[in-house]
């Protein structure tokens, strides 16, 4: 193999291309030879909010899709040298993503991480373990096994007798670890579906027997699922995946406050019934994902149980809540919940990739319990029997370590202090001539929008006819959206933007800013800077005329 310098040399005069020979193993080449990638990691990787604030990084126009850049598609023939490589990644991609860890990026539910994160990462990388088997990942079985059932007692609080006999017990699981929260809704209802129409009188289950033949089997029309209308987009995937159908995805009305309305829950169920449409799961959002609103659980597992239902509870945004003991309080109820879904890499600060599901009853899994000769053998400990997923990465161990490095009380200082920002905000906003607050924040989302005075005033007033206010609406949504992209592209800060429908303006759908706090660095002076950049925004935008032509007589 050649030396280092010699490589980059022939790198650059051969237009990037390697001229090593195809001496030895291609896995090997690399062994003396990864300088350019562990100076990119420091640059990176030891300090990300620090490479966003660096020259290195280039934030206006992050959002471009760079489609050009990334036209060819012509693989490779050639190796390219290391540093040819690094320097491509540096300049072209990485410098040009989004600055998630930036205390000023506040749109979104991706954050910062804990500065330890990035070299466990590299070990979880480096080890490659896979924990759909023992016989691939070692103590990593017993370690995810454990983690889950940190989880399941933070939320079901079950004693020490119960996890001494579940917990390793290989026919049973307490939940299982995932992609993330979309394929942890899946696994729920993929569990719930199977425990619905199980085999009983001869009849071989629907896991066996398809869908059609265990409605056919239980008498059902049909199938539902039942959330309200605030409800995650994943759910809908869910329905289809699973044969139930997007249609059949229900949604229930929501309060002023975006919570689950429990008298319309019941008439859902009713009408339901009246069609024989079985509903498969009642879903309780913990944390909706535009505002952060908490349905009322404990009413909502009455219900489920009033009409014998699965009540599944989506917490993959607030789940990590319950570890405060000042907030928990709004998850009532909980507790009660047949399954519930918590994304590790959401307010547990583990890195993308990470979600988990977790059931009350240990025996939950046995309809969708999965065997194989070389592999997730009948009567093994492999995680891989009771998971959607097949391969899959060592996850776990990132949620152990901020489990073990923070603790439950570093863990709800972060949970506290994103809420308590959001407070803050919320606060600010409604102190301002020309902000309007949409939702007040129950965790630490909220939504808001620019209204200049003049249109607050027309709105205010019972002498502006319904044209003229509806016109005064749809240019304010355009100012919102402006504003937002404005933003964006000025690349200082990011708020996201939803439509959602508002109790204030009689139920239209408005646009509205979304902000999300869940980064600790994010402060007052960070919030009070993003108020006034909209403000100095909205003075320049050419949506703003329409707004101020609507608004006056
Ligand atoms: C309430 C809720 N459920 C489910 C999901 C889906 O999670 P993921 O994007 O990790 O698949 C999200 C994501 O934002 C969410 O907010």
């Amino acid at each position: 193999m050649k030396a280092k310098a010699e490589t980059l040399q022939d790198a650059r005069g051969t237009a990037g291309h390697d001229t090593r020979t195809d001496e030895g193993c291609p896995l090997h080449w690399f062994d003396t030879d990864r300088g350019a990638f562990e100076d990119l990691e420091r640059r990176i990787a030891e300090h990300p909010a620090g490479f966003f604030a660096s020259a290195d990084f280039e934030p206006a126009g992050a959002c471009a899709t760079r489609e050009a850049q990334f036209a060819s598609v012509d693989l490779p023939e050639h190796p390219t040298a290391p540093q040819v490589h690094a320097d491509h990644l540096l300049h072209d991609v990485f410098r040009h993503v989004m600055p998630v860890a930036s205390p000023t990026f506040i749109g979104h539910m991706t954050s910062s991480l804990p500065s330890f994160m990035p070299a466990l990462a590299k070990i979880v990388a480096a080890l490659n373990q896979n924990v759909v088997k023992l016989e691939t990942s070692g103590a990593l079985t017993g370690l995810e096994r454990q983690v889950v059932g940190m989880l399941h007692r933070l939320v079901y609080g079950c004693g020490d007798a119960f996890y001494a006999q579940w917990l390793h017990d290989p026919e049973h699981s307490l939940g299982a670890f995932c992609a993330g929260g979309t394929t942890a809704n899946l696994a729920a209802l993929w569990a719930s579906r199977n425990n619905l129409l199980r085999a009983r009188d001869g009849f071989a289950g629907l896991h066996s027997a398809g869908l059609v033949a265990a409605l056919r089997h239980y008498g059902y029309d049909g199938l539902a699922i039942v959330v309200s209308e605030r409800g995650h987009y994943s759910l809908r995937k869910a329905a289809d995946v699973l044969g139930i159908g997007r249609d059949n995805l229900v949604p229930v009305g929501v309060d002023a406050d975006g919570r689950m309305r429990v008298d319309l829950l019941r008439g859902t169920l009713h009408d339901l019934q009246q069609r024989n449409i079985r509903p498969l799961a009642i879903v309780g959002i913990a944390g909706s994902t535009e505002t952060g609103a908490v349905d009322p659980l404990d009413a909502i597992a009455d219900v489920a149980e009033a009409f014998d239902c699965h009540f599944h509870v989506d917490a993959a945004w607030g789940g990590a809540t319950l570890l405060s003991a000042r907030e928990r309080g709004r998850f009532a109820g909980i507790e009660r919940a047949d399954s519930v879904v918590i994304d590790a890499h959401k307010q547990f600060y583990v890195p993308m990739g990470a979600g988990m599901v977790l059931f009350r009853d240990p025996a939950w899994t046995q309809d969708i319990i999965q065997h194989a000769n070389y592999i997730v053998r009948k009567g093994s400990v492999d995680l891989g029997r009771h998971t959607l997923e097949g391969s899959r990465g060592a996850a776990a161990v990132m949620l152990y370590a901020n489990l073990h490095l923070l603790g439950r009380r570093g863990l709800a200082t972060l949970i506290e202090t994103g809420i308590d920002n959001a407070r803050y905000f919320a606060g600010l906003i409604e102190q301002q001539p020309d902000f309007e607050l949409d939702s007040r924040p129950q965790l630490c989302i909220l939504t808001y929008r620019y209204v200049p005075e003049a249109a607050r005033a027309a709105l205010a007033s019972p002498a502006t006819p319904p044209e003229r206010r509806e016109q005064l609406q749809q240019a304010l949504d355009a100012l919102t959206i402006d504003i937002q992209e404005m933003q964006r592209e000025a690349g200082r800060s990011f708020v996201s933007r939803t439509q959602l429908t508002s109790s204030q303006w009689a139920g239209r759908a408005i646009a509205v800013f979304r902000v999300v706090l869940a980064n600790p660095d994010t402060t007052h002076e960070i919030l009070q800077a993003v108020l006034a950049e909209q403000r100095e925004l909205a003075g320049k935008s050419g949506k703003l005329a329409a707004v101020m032509r609507h608004s006056s007589k």
